[in-house]
């Protein structure tokens, strides 16, 4: 028998999830709760690379995002669900992996430069900040994990990752395995602006929306930009209303939908209807359990705790075997007296 393989993957506590997050990351991890042993954890400090000034949420921002997760169905009995900075061997990897880590590789590193450019109302001119995949590099081999399940933006931080892992196990020897990135499917799925799904951008539908927020915001929706009248025909196909109709609805709706809007047959406010009607649906039960959650501090704080407390185990381990290949800790009894 195959021992499962071993998935980790991380994400900042940046508040209330929204069904971008949702199925671009949640879903994923969902479903690879069975087939792999899961590694889920809030990289709080990795927060903390771009958003230093402004500290006061977090600790909030964390237990909401544990709360979502859990809503969704991460489960702490088959998932170790913990939190970054609850284990501080990750500090201690980061420094070590620090001290071997080129910085023309960080440099270089296209996510850098990239919200170098677009973040520009902030300073990101940093050690943090450039040092960001380090750290990631360190949760990640920190586990030894086989599997990274990420987006496509994260695809060269996985790979400075086993960069790092190489160029560690050349100097010390082969303590960590390199792992791969697992690009997770994403269906294509915008804010009610038909722009990119963003908080940041006030165009999201978040899972803790009520039902009549959920409306309310789908008859805000944009949709055939050409089709102005209800007698208009219109194009599905760049409609996004009909892209969350895909992911909502079922097949013989979708198709009904994609005739009759074509046609001029059905008018977008019905369209939106029925739509608005099956992600209610989809979101209610997710709520519910939030609700439930919200109402139970000790309970979310008792599942990280348990959570960090597996996850510390694995780390430790992994520490000790990285310190003795530093040949750094722990040093012979004979010396330590003399100090
Ligand atoms: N950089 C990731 C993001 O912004 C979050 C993250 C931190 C992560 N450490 C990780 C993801 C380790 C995967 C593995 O989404
Ligand atoms: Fe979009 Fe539906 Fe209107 Fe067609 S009828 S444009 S699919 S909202």
């Amino acid at each position: 028998m195959n021992p499962k393989k071993r998935i980790l993957s991380g994400m900042r506590p940046t508040g209330a999830l929204h069904l971008g997050n949702y199925h671009g990351a949640l879903t994923n991890w969902n479903n690879m709760q069975d087939e792999y042993e899961c590694f889920f954890f809030i990289a709080d400090w990795h927060a903390l690379t771009s958003d230093y000034e402004n500290t006061e949420n977090i600790r909030n921002n964390i237990h909401e995002m544990m709360i979502d997760w859990l809503s969704v169905g991460l489960s702490p009995d088959k998932s170790t669900l913990f939190v970054q900075s609850d284990i501080k061997e990750h500090a201690e990897l980061f420094l070590l992996l620090c001290m071997i880590t080129p910085t023309p590789w960080l440099e270089r590193n296209p996510t850098y430069k990239e919200q170098i450019t677009q973040l520009s109302n902030k300073d990101l001119s940093t050690f943090g900040f450039l040092g960001y995949p380090v750290l990631q590099a360190a949760d990640i081999i920190m586990y030894k994990a086989d599997g990274v399940p990420v987006g496509i933006d994260q695809v060269p931080h996985v790979e400075i990752t086993r960069e790092i892992a190489r160029r560690f196990n050349h100097f010390y020897g082969n303590v960590f395995p390199e792992p791969q990135a697992i690009l997770t499917p994403t269906p294509k799925i915008l804010g009610i602006d038909r722009r990119k799904m963003s908080k940041s951008y006030h165009n999201a539908i978040f899972l803790s929306d009520s039902s009549d927020v959920i409306q309310k915001k789908v008859n805000e929706m944009i949709t055939d930009p050409q089709r102005k009248r209800k007698k208009d025909p219109g194009d599905p196909s760049v409609c996004n209303v009909y892209d969350f109709h895909k992911l909502y609805s079922d097949e013989s709706l979708i198709a009904q939908v994609d005739k009759e809007c074509r046609s001029a047959e059905i008018g977008c406010v019905q369209c939106k209807k029925a739509m608005a009607t099956n992600l209610i649906s989809k979101i209610a039960p997710i709520r519910e359990k939030r609700n439930y959650y919200l109402d139970r501090p000790d309970t979310v704080k008792e599942i990280i705790q348990a959570g960090s407390e597996k996850a510390r185990a694995v780390a430790q381990e992994t520490m000790k075997q990285v310190r003795a290949a530093i040949q750094i800790c722990p040093r012979p009894i004979a010396i330590l007296h003399k100090i």
